[in-house]
């Protein structure tokens, strides 16, 4: 054997060192090394695995995990030095691991590669995010379902267009926030199926000939099989991209609840009030309380979507299997997870803190014509048919605007002018809780509907238990 001059793990066919410049650009240790518990665990799996088909002896096994756990240790207490010039956090453990217990370290790189370790550790790593997430999802979740049980009975203006449309309960507004975030749940355990499977034994693209048992492996980190294709192991992430587009949509769902926030809590809606300390002033307008936490939340869709952008680029023009740009995909992952996750925790803790003006959201309801589509409705149960019943009450809103008033100013006579259908009655339909709770389809905002919903998802999220 020569002596390299390229002190590298992989040194052994280089005449030269690395550039410095080439060490700089090239290194991944400056983010890759928060994966550092994922990498030691999937390599003490891995040892595990390589000694029960005789390729470590018992002695070596050990000495492969306990210095894997002094390493970690390590790490952990702040003690451990990451070298840029060992590029990326699987070189600078297996290096500490060699120089720490010698020959049996140089051993446990067998049937493995970078390409499918990184894989390993992206998935593992991935895979407590969706834990994480799904933790995250549920208390922003609870935080919606107490606002609804804490408002119950209490209106607000629907609006469409942002223009003022149909009186709903505030209950059925945070429902639907519940909904969504439900949503996102869902699409997070759905995509933990898919990043639990077991890279690892792809090893760098064609799988291996030493007598490995990738099984095992899958059956030690608790994953739920292995992949089928070594090709398509080492250069897919798919899983990560399915994360990222996961986080997008719950940092948009945080974003638009976001836009209401400072809407209503504007002095023009005044519709809550959100707790001081989440507010901040103003360095100039002594006056000011300004609503920074939802206006950062929006402001931050920016980095996530920036992050879902970079990996689906990143991803396009790669041929099959593992490529360096693939080293690009830590990034755009962490910033999303770390940006999200703190979104998350800061609007639930936020929520938690909110007062709704019931007063000012019920005035609101009161102009605007909000019940206009009750009355229609009431014509189409006298047998006028929609279209037309659409016009008459049209035609019924101008005169208003014309006079001055609301529907509900209207007297009998003046409204049997549009409609000889009308009588006495409608003065129940047209104001504000008869409409409201007149809306008992499935999924609509009367009171009776509503606390199903809020009753059931109570359960769901095991309050008040
Ligand atoms: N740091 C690399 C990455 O993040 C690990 C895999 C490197 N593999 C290689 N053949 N250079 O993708």
């Amino acid at each position: 054997m020569g002596t390299a001059k390229s002190q590298k793990l992989w040194g052994g066919r280089f005449e030269e060192a690395t550039a410095a410049s080439v060490e700089a650009f090239t290194e991944s240790i400056s983010y890759d090394k928060r994966l550092y518990r994922y990498d030691i665990e999937g390599s003490k799996a891995h040892a595990t695995m390589l000694a029960a088909n005789k390729l470590l002896s018992g002695e070596e096994l050990t000495a492969i995990i306990e210095g894997l756990s002094a390493i970690e240790a390590r790490i952990e207490g702040d003690n451990f030095s990451f070298k840029s010039e060992l590029e990326d956090i699987h070189m600078n453990i297996e290096k500490a691991l060699i120089d720490d217990i010698g020959p049996a370290g140089a051993k446990l790189h067998s049937a493995r590669s970078r390409n499918d370790q990184i894989a390993l550790d992206l998935r593992l790593y991935l895979r407590d995010q969706c834990d994480r997430f799904m933790v995250l999802l549920d208390d922003i979740r609870r935080a919606f379902v107490v606002l609804a049980r804490n408002y119950m009975g209490r209106v607000m203006p629907g609006y469409t267009h942002m223009q003022r449309a149909q009186p709903v309960l505030i209950s059925h507004h945070m429902m639907a926030y519940y909904e969504m975030f439900g949503r996102d749940r869902e699409r997070i355990a759905d995509c933990r199926k898919r990043i639990n499977i077991l890279p690892l034994g792809a090893a760098a693209m064609a799988g291996t000939g030493l007598p490995i048992d990738r099984e095992m492996v899958a059956e030690l980190l608790d994953f739920d099989g292995v992949t089928a294709n070594s090709m398509d192991t080492s250069g897919d992430r798919d899983f990560a991209l399915e994360f990222v587009s996961c986080c997008t949509m719950i940092q948009l769902h945080l974003s638009r609840l976001s836009e209401e926030l400072v809407l209503w809590s504007s002095q023009e809606f005044s519709f809550v009030t959100i707790a001081d300390k989440f507010c901040t002033g103003s360095s100039i307008m002594p006056q000011k309380k300004n609503p920074d936490i939802p206006e950062l939340i929006r402001g931050k869709s920016g980095r996530v979507v920036g992050s879902l952008m970079s990996l689906v680029t990143l991803m396009k023009g790669l041929p099959m299997t593992y490529n360096r740009d693939l080293q690009e995909d830590k990034e755009p992952v962490f910033d999303a997870v770390d940006t999200v996750s703190a979104s998350l925790a800061i609007m639930a803790e936020m929520l938690g803190n909110l007062k709704f003006n019931t007063e000012q959201m019920e005035e609101a309801t009161k102009t605007g014509f909000m019940t206009a589509t009750d009355l229609a409705d009431y014509l189409v149960l006298h047998n006028v048919a929609f279209r037309d019943a659409h016009g008459i009450v049209g035609r019924a809103v101008a005169a208003c605007i014309e006079k001055g008033c609301e529907l509900t100013e209207l007297s009998l006579e003046e409204m049997r002018e549009f409609s000889p259908f009308i009588n006495e009655d409608i003065f129940k339909i047209l104001n504000v809780e008869g409409s409201v709770n007149s809306r008992i389809s499935t999924g609509g905002t009367a009171s009776v509907r509503v606390e199903e919903a809020v009753q059931t998802a109570e359960k769901n999220m095991g309050i008040g238990e």
